[in-house]
């Protein structure tokens, strides 16, 4: 980074834009130039938030050696095209957007324009501003882009205590699905647990209340030890009669929770085959009962 830090300009800046805002302010990383939001009275209260930069119109925004595009998912080409349409964006910048889901592709318009462009992905919920700041320190960033992009936002990243890793722009969104998988559908898996209590006759808040212990200690198990070798349950023990026993129950119940079960349960076997712990043909009998739709 130059002894005189850049000027960066971000367009949208709500509750990612303000903590990144404010910590490379801090920071004293880049120099926080123009806010520029839907509404200029969000703007300027971003600009509060970071302690620097100016609240203005689109029209009004100034060239900036970085700019980052910060609106919400679906409007981050649009507002892109929109600033280098204008002739904002200039040979040599770096622009960046900071989605999870979306490459540096959907920054075209001002790779046209001759910038170097990028995608830089916090995996952290920005929910509110002040505490994300606070929480920052150690958040991992995966990244993919132009190598001259991501030599000025590598560094600027790593001054505010990211973690950067690369992504290949070809697999960005299988990248992104590993995280739904592993926090949304894990939050819908235990919504699909305190289900099948209740169906049970078990009150919600009982069954979370038996969930917190056993939900916690198998996630650090499977973390700490890996994922086969803290396998544990019916599957794991190659009880082919319980296996059919709850399918079947699930079947009576809800066949969407049936489903559930046949399709998590066959990425158990494989997990289980990888212990080498069980009697293969154990393994072959409960893959069938779960491949079944009438398991008796
Ligand atoms: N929030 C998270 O936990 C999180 C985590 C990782 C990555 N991200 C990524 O960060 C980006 C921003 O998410 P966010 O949660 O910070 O969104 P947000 O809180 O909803 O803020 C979006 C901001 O964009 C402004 N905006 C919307 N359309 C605009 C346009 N066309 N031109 C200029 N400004 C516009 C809005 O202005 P007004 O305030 O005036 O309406 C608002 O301030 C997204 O790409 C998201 O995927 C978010």
């Amino acid at each position: 980074m130059p002894s005189q830090p850049l000027s960066l300009n971000i367009v949208g800046c709500g509750k990612l834009g303000q903590t990144l805002g404010h910590l490379w302010q801090k920071n004293q990383v880049f120099r926080i130039q123009n806010i520029c939001n839907t509404h200029i009275e969000s703007a300027r209260k971003a600009c509060v938030f970071i302690g620097a930069g100016r609240a203005c119109e689109q029209e009004a925004l100034q060239t900036a050696d970085v700019w980052l595009i910060a609106t919400p998912d679906e409007q981050i080409a649009q507002a892109c095209a929109s600033i280098a349409h204008a002739n904002r964006i200039h040979s040599g910048n770096v622009v960046f957007h900071c989605s999870g889901a979306l490459t540096s592709d959907e920054l075209v318009t001002a790779q046209q324009a001759g910038a170097y462009t990028a995608s830089f992905h916090p995996i952290m919920s920005f929910a509110e501003p002040e505490q994300a700041a606070h929480d920052f320190q150690g958040t991992f960033c995966g990244y993919e882009g132009s190598s001259s992009a991501l030599k000025v936002l590598t560094l600027a990243f790593t001054r505010i205590g990211a973690q950067c890793f690369p992504v290949s722009t070809e697999h960005k969104v299988l990248y992104h699905t590993a995280a739904v998988f592993a926090s949304n559908y894990l939050t819908a898996l235990l919504e699909q647990s305190l289900r099948t209590y209740e169906k049970a006759g078990i009150p919600r808040n009982t069954a979370t209340e038996i969930l917190r212990p056993i939900m916690t200690q198998t996630l650090s198990a499977a973390l700490d030890q890996g994922t086969h070798q803290a396998l544990t349950g019916p599957i794991q023990r190659g009880d082919v009669e319980t296996v059919a026993k709850q399918i079947e129950a699930c079947q009576q119940w809800d066949p969407s929770a049936a489903d559930l079960y046949r399709i998590l349960g066959h990425l158990t076997v494989s997990l289980a085959k990888q212990r080498q712990d069980l009697d293969p043909t154990l393994l072959t009998e409960i893959s069938a009962c779960l491949n079944s739709k009438t398991t008796g």
